[in-house]
């Protein structure tokens, strides 16, 4: 198979080009361009696996664009987006610069995907806003190395509320990692005020034939750089043992203060990730 799509930006040096990548998956799935032949066909097959997973992937991000207008309508500035994935419609610091006064917003983006944080920094060069945003290439199971980072420590003051994004990620994080402890730690840093988001696929909420389709379209994402992990509720409710639940608490995407934007697709897709928002409370 060739590795190189007609529609393929340069891949960046020390890419991948053999496995698919969840980033250029997804990507694939959300209409993008920054992805090469390996990744759409790995979408293609996803597709006829689980013919919800585009509106899935819409509808998570979706959230996203609400979870980060609520925290800035809730005077939060500051975002930390684990995973951030290759820039796309409804990008956090996009979203940021529309809603907030000009000189407070400040995003730092991670992802260890080179063709994600490539892009990530074309686009921020592009846009003229490297003095309040960055790319931070790094592997968000070391948060040492994201904390420490030169970017993170410029842009992000700590002693003041963050909101913090591990939206649509988790899912990849599993194996020989003690999920539990390292969102423990991530919360560890952050202020009182600070948020954590969070969606993760899930398929104990859904018919039979559903349930069955996304166990095995996981099953097949250990053909890539990125296996997955399915999760429970229970999982998530652990997760936010050490935050205060925001309303609605843990729900489906769809019902995670709903607008009208959502398509009636994106709600049937909705069952198949659990989402949520907690604040750190005062001590
Ligand atoms: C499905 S995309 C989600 C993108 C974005 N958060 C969203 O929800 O729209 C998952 C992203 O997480 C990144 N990722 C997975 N595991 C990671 C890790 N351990 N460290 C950093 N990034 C990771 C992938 O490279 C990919 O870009």
């Amino acid at each position: 198979m060739s590795t190189t799509g007609e529609n393929a930006p340069a891949a960046p040096e020390g890419v991948n080009l053999e496995e698919a990548s969840s980033a250029r998956i997804y990507d694939a799935y959300l209409g993008g361009t920054t992805n090469w032949a390996v990744d759409r066909y790995f979408a293609d097959q996803a597709v006829k696996q689980f013919p919800l997973i585009k509106p899935l992937a819409m509808a998570n991000r979706r959230f996203l664009g609400r979870v980060v207008r609520a925290a800035l309508d809730n005077g939060i500035t500051q975002f930390l987006d684990l995973g951030s994935g290759v820039p796309t419609v409804g990008n956090v610091h996009e979203t940021v610069a529309s809603h907030a006064r000009a000189d407070e917003g400040r995003v730092v983006y991670v992802d260890y995907e080179p063709v994600a944080a490539a892009h990530s920094d074309h686009i921020l060069t592009e846009q003229d806003a490297l003095d309040w945003a960055g790319i931070v290439q790094a592997d968000l199971r070391d948060p040492v190395s994201v904390f420490e980072h030169e970017t993170t420590q410029r842009l992000l003051d700590l002693s003041k509320p963050v909101c913090v994004l591990l939206v649509s990620v988790l899912h990849f994080v599993g194996g020989e990692t003690d999920v539990d402890a390292l969102v423990r730690q991530y919360h560890d840093e952050f202020a009182p005020g600070s948020w954590l988001a969070l969606s993760h696929i899930c398929n104990e909420d859904s018919d039979n034939e559903g349930a069955a389709q996304i166990a095995r379209l996981a099953e097949q994402y250990k053909n890539t750089q990125n296996p997955a992990f399915l999760r429970t509720r229970a999982d998530v409710e652990r997760w936010f043992g050490g935050y205060s639940l925001l309303e609605p608490g843990i729900v489906h995407l769809a019902d995670w203060r709903p607008d009208d934007e959502i398509t009636e697709a994106e709600r049937e897709a909705g069952p198949f990730m659990w989402c949520a928002v907690g604040e750190v409370p005062a001590t």
